[in-house]
Parts: structure tokens; C-alpha cells; sequence
């Protein structure tokens, strides 16, 4: 047995003995128990495994979370990387009568059923890594190809002009995590053709495996400048293989940036890291989340993407510059005030929108100065301004364009007042200048429209597609086509034969629509398909449509975003064949937001809501879910 084995064998019987003393001092008791002492609700936590000190960490969080409520207990369960184990443990919890679920799968294909089952009875929350499709009540985690990107591009910055070669070590093969960082850090450095990967290990996630292999791979003469490890603990591993070996000049990077001496941070404090990438673990967020959810409190969003930063020996000695505004004390009585500067009136759902955030402000107590920007950005900028002038508490808007949103933010941030971005991104690098961005996916809504059309179609023929675009500049517009682009890539037979601005209003829908058909005919073009980036749009288009003798949702197939109520019933009348959900009733989730943050809650760096797709086959049915 090598060195680097037996110290493996001690760590790991190391971190067992941990894990069975985290195990054995957890409550587990029966639901009759629990009521006779006081004690409200019971959550299950259904951990992949016990062996890596991020989960460790994790599993800490939680129990540090939940010792703070008197009225909860926990029953935890460490499935030791086996999903068959995972598997019976939830069952076994679900006997057990727990109210709610918390799980990190161990692989998320092979836990979805169980997970979807469990959700039809009691909530579930998801934990770092997903499960496929949406059948859960909120998912909490970093966003591991971002995290990955990030490090992608700072480590072609380390290399500089003269590029050089990279060893990359990689956790459990397949795993969600270690497949979404190697396409975030691969996609970041693929421009650099001076840059080469010259190894790729996996060690699943284990300090002892990579110091293994980096060793052997070392032995036969490999040379490389920075090792890439998708975690520190592989990155130490990796580290301690070069050290032993008497080799000095390689760079190290990890992801997870864990506190405590054998965390990352110590690692790139002590050198031996280069630099790291925190992962935070949501522990303490699932728990206060569970509590929110078994209280029935309004705001509960789809998903918490949690915030993640680099840590050099730079951003040490600089202290916490990289870090947003941090959250504050309201004192008792004080009434919170929320500058709001909204996009417009442009659409049903920006008008849902802001009646949803003011509803909910007065429900919440909170004092909101609105400012309605007219579509016009230099007026929201000047909007945003004069919030910082006024010194309210918290600064909210929902960009009109992404960009050119810089200088006003670094002024927030100087003056101390946080600024949540709702509904629509900035495009801004530095995360610290907002605390958060709620709202949706607009890419998964791109995706989503395209991965209808085509199973509507099912056709192999040519498709002649004809897109609306939105305002352009802004984030949905930008988001929705490049997922949209990204399913239809995989089928050739599409064609994006137009794609023009209606600038999301349905006047201009309907106009754009006119000259759009005229062009057509005088190409003697056909049109098979319509997307467009919102409801209004498309209802504006089709009236154009029927002007020229064409049955919308007949002649043409139409797909579009928002789900509205007029697109329901456009659906209903045959008019309209697919709405893809945008959710615009962000108002609970706003407040809840602030009223969180102004309490001295940290909150995740995206906060991503709950979504649906709607053909016209359920829209009768469905009518009356619609509020906007
Ligand atoms: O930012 C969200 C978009 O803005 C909606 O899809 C559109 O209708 C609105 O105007």
C-alpha cells in the first residue's frame, strides 16, 4: 500500500467517525413523540454521503440551523454515495411521518422518481445537486457551470499571453456537479489555443485519490503548469503529490472555499492553493427555507442559486471589497422604504407585474416609492438616482437594457443602500454590486418554446420559423433566443428565416407582422411557425395575420411567452397554440426578499421562479390559474 493510501484510509475512517457522531446525536423520533414534546414539524435530510468535508460542512449547517427551533427535529440519514441506500432512506423517512424533505441526491437520474413521488405528498427540497424535470418545491445551489466558468477564465488570466498546459481533476464521473464545472471551465478556455489540457483525473471528489493519481501521473514525466481540481480537498491531494515529489513551480486551484484549518481559504492563505472558488453549501438556507415552507409563508421561490466568489491571497489581504452590501438591522417600529423603478406598461404582464408588487407591499407593511420609467432608460438610471438621493433602504428595479448599469450601482454600493434586481439581468461582471436577482429563467423559456415546437411538429421537412423579438438590449430578449437557438441547433430542418423587434408591445407586434408578410409574399416565402417573445406580440401578429387571410394557430403555428390570460383564451379560440410561462407575480417573493434581508438574512446571489409550459390542450382547463 502507498503512503498516500494508508493516509487515505485514516482520513476516511476520520471523517466516518465524524459522520456517525453527527448521525448519532440527531433526534429521530416517531411523530406521536414528537407532538408530546412540543415539537411541530419534522424534516427528514437525506445526505449523498458523509465522506466529503463539503457535505460535512453541509450536514453542520443544518444541524446548527436547526438547533435554533425549538419546534423542529431532524432524522438524518448519510446514504453513503448508494442510491439503492438513498432510496430506502426516504422511504423509510416517509414512514417515519416527516413533513417535509430535505435531499441531496446522489444521482440525480436515479432519485427523480422517488423525489416526484414524495413531492405529490409533502414539500421537497433539493440540495446542490437536481433532479431532472420540476417536480419539487425549491431547489438550493450554487450554479456549478458558472462556478466553473469563473475559474476557466481565471485560470487562462494566471497563464497570460504565454498559455500553457492543464491538468484537470475531476469528481465522481457523471455527477451533475463535475459535469456542468467541465463544461463552464472547458467553454471558458476554449478560445485559447495556447492553452491545452493535458491530463484529466477523476477522484471523486477525494483528497487521497487525486494525490493517487496526480502522483502516478507525475511519475510518468507529465508536466503541466496549474492543476485544476473541482474541489480543494482534490486540489490539496493533488498538492501534497507535488510537494512530495519536490516540485515546486505548479499552480493549484480548487472549488469550495470552505472556513475552518483544513478548508480552502486556509489552503490560499497558507499558499498552498492559488486560489479557490466558495461553493456555499445551503445548509442553513434549507433549513430556514423548510420553516418558511411549513409555515405557508407567500414568496416561495422555484430556486436559490447561492453566491460564489474567488479567493486569491489578493482578495484575502483586500478584506470583503467583493461582497454586496451586507444585510442590516431594521430597528423595531422602523417602516421599511422600497425605491421600485419599473420598466413600463408595455404588456399584460409588466402591468400583473406591477400591480403584484404593489399589492404585496402594502400587505408587507413597506413603504415603496414607485417610479413608472416609460421604456425610456435614461429615466429609470435617473429613477435609480434619485432612490440613493433619498436614501431609501432598498433600491429594487427591473432593467429596461442590461447594459450601462455600472457607474449607477457602484454608487449604490458606496452609499451603502442594496440593490435587488427583479424580472430582467444586468450586464454587469461584479456580483457584489447587487445582493440579488429574482426572477426567471428566461433561457430555460427559450428552451422550453423550442423544445415544444419541435414535439409538436415532429417533422423532418423544412420549418420556416419567423421570431418577434422583445426590446432589444434587455435580458429576456437576449435569453429567450439563445435557448431557443440552442434546442433548434440539434435539427436542421428549422429555419430562423426573420427575426425582428416588436419591442414586447402588441401594437407593434401587429405592425411588425404586416410588413413581415408583405416581405414574405413578395419572396414568395412561406412561413410555417411564429415565435414570439411574449403574449402580446403574438395576439398583435395574429390579428395581422387574419388581415392578409391567414388563421393564426392553423395556417401558422404559434408559440409564445408569458401566459397570459388573453393568450389562454386565444388558446381556447384556436388562435394560439403554445404559451410558455413568465411568471410576473414576483411581488411576495420581493417583499419577502427585503423584509428577509432588512432582519439580517443573507440571501442567494439568484432566486429563480417557479415556471410552467402551456399548450392549448389545457387551456380551458387552466384559465383559472391565470392573474395577469
Ligand atoms: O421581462 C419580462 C418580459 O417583459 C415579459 O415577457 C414581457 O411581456 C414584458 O414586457
Amino acid at each position: 500500500m502507498k503512503k498516500a493510501s494508508l493516509a487515505g484510509v485514516l482520513l476516511r475512517s476520520t471523517l466516518l467517525l465524524l459522520a456517525s457522531a453527527i448521525l448519532g446525536s440527531i433526534v429521530a423520533c416517531t411523530p406521536a413523540e414528537a407532538h408530546e414534546r412540543g415539537i411541530r414539524f419534522l424534516i427528514g435530510v437525506s445526505q449523498a454521503n458523509l465522506s466529503e468535508p463539503w457535505r460535512i460542512e453541509m450536514t453542520e449547517e443544518i444541524k446548527a440551523e436547526a438547533a435554533r427551533h425549538d419546534d423542529l427535529r431532524l432524522i438524518l440519514a448519510d446514504a453513503g454515495d448508494s442510491s439503492v441506500q438513498q432510496i430506502a432512506d426516504v422511504g423509510r423517512m416517509m414512514k417515519e411521518g416527516i413533513d417535509l424533505l430535505i435531499i441531496s441526491p446522489t444521482d440525480s437520474r436515479a432519485l427523480t422518481p422517488v423525489v416526484n413521488a414524495v413531492y405529490s405528498r409533502i414539500p421537497v427540497i433539493v440540495l446542490d445537486r437536481t433532479v431532472e424535470g420540476y417536480g419539487y418545491t425549491l431547489f438550493i445551489g450554487p450554479d456549478n457551470r458558472l462556478v466553473g466558468k469563473e475559474a476557466g477564465q481565471y485560470v487562462a488570466d494566471m497563464l497570460g499571453k504565454k498559455g500553457g498546459r492543464i491538468v484537470e481533476i475531476m469528481g465522481q464521473a457523471g455527477s451533475p456537479p463535475m459535469l456542468d464545472r467541465k463544461e463552464g471551465f472547458e467553454q471558458a478556455i476554449s478560445s485559447r489555443r495556447d492553452i491545452s489540457i493535458v491530463g484529466t483525473l477523476v477522484a471523486d471528489w477525494l483528497r487521497d485519490k487525486a494525490e493517487d493519481k496526480f502522483s502516478s501521473w507525475l511519475e510518468k514525466g507529465g508536466r503541466v503548469n496549474i492543476v485544476m481540481a473541482q474541489n480543494d480537498a482534490m486540489a490539496e491531494g493533488a498538492w501534497r503529490a507535488a510537494a512530495k515529489l519536490g516540485i515546486t513551480s505548479i499552480k493549484f486551484v480548487g472549488i469550495d472555499g470552505l472556513p475552518g484549518p483544513n478548508g480552502g481559504i486556509e489552503m490560499v492563505r497558507r499558499g498552498q492553493l492559488a486560489a479557490t472558488f466558495t461553493c456555499p453549501t445551503g445548509g442553513k438556507e434549507a433549513i430556514t427555507y423548510a420553516l418558511d415552507i411549513l409555515r405557508h409563508e407567500d414568496g416561495i421561490p422555484k430556486k436559490m442559486i447561492l453566491r460564489t466568489s474567488l479567493v486569491t491571497a489578493r482578495t484575502l489581504a483586500i478584506g470583503a471589497q467583493a461582497e454586496p452590501v451586507p444585510p442590516r438591522l431594521a430597528k423595531p417600529g422602523h417602516k421599511i422604504v422600497l425605491g421600485f423603478a419599473q420598466v413600463g406598461k408595455e404588456s399584460a404582464w409588466r402591468i400583473g407585474n406591477t400591480i403584484s408588487i404593489k399589492d404585496a407591499a402594502r400587505r408587507a407593511g413597506i413603504d415603496l416609492l414607485f417610479v413608472d420609467s416609460e421604456q425610456d432608460p435614461a429615466k429609470q438610471l435617473a429613477a435609480v438616482r434619485s432612490f440613493i438621493a433619498k436614501k431609501v433602504d432598498v433600491i429594487a428595479f427591473s432593467p429596461i437594457v442590461e447594459s450601462g448599469w455600472g457607474p449607477v450601482l457602484r454608487e449604490a454600493k458606496a452609499a451603502g443602500i442594496p440593490v435587488f434586481i427583479t424580472d430582467r439581468a444586468v450586464a454587469v461582471k461584479d456580483e457584489s454590486l447587487w445582493v440579488t436577482l429574482m426572477g426567471s429563467d428566461f433561457v430555460e423559456e427559450g428552451r422550453r418554446a423550442a423544445r415544444w415546437l419541435v414535439d409538436h411538429m415532429k417533422t423532418d421537412r423544412p420549418v420556416n420559423i419567423v421570431e418577434l423579438l422583445g426590446t432589444l438590449d434587455s435580458a429576456p430578449t437576449i435569453d429567450r433566443s439563445e435557448g431557443f437557438r440552442e434546442i433548434l441547433k440539434d435539427y436542421p430542418n428549422y429555419h430562423i428565416i426573420v427575426s425582428e423587434s416588436g419591442d414586447f408591445f402588441r401594437n407593434k407586434g401587429k405592425e411588425i407582422m404586416r410588413q413581415i408578410l408583405k416581405e414574405l409574399a413578395a419572396k414568395k416565402q412561406k412561413m410555417d411557425v411564429l415565435f414570439a417573445h411574449n403574449d402580446d406580440m403574438a395576439l398583435g401578429a395574429s390579428e395581422a395575420m387574419e388581415a392578409a387571410g391567414i388563421k393564426p394557430g392553423k395556417d401558422v403555428v404559434i408559440v409564445s411567452v408569458d401566459g397570459s390570460r388573453a393568450a389562454f383564451k386565444a388558446m381556447i379560440a384556436g388562435k394560439l397554440n403554445c404559451t410558455v410561462e413568465c411568471n410576473p407575480l414576483l411581488g411576495p417573493q420581493l417583499m419577502k426578499a427585503v423584509k428577509d434581508f432588512m432582519s439580517g438574512k443573507e440571501l442567494p446571489v439568484r432566486i429563480v421562479t417557479s415556471e410552467e409550459v402551456f399548450p392549448a390542450s389545457v387551456a380551458r382547463k387552466d384559465l383559472w390559474t391565470r392573474k395577469y
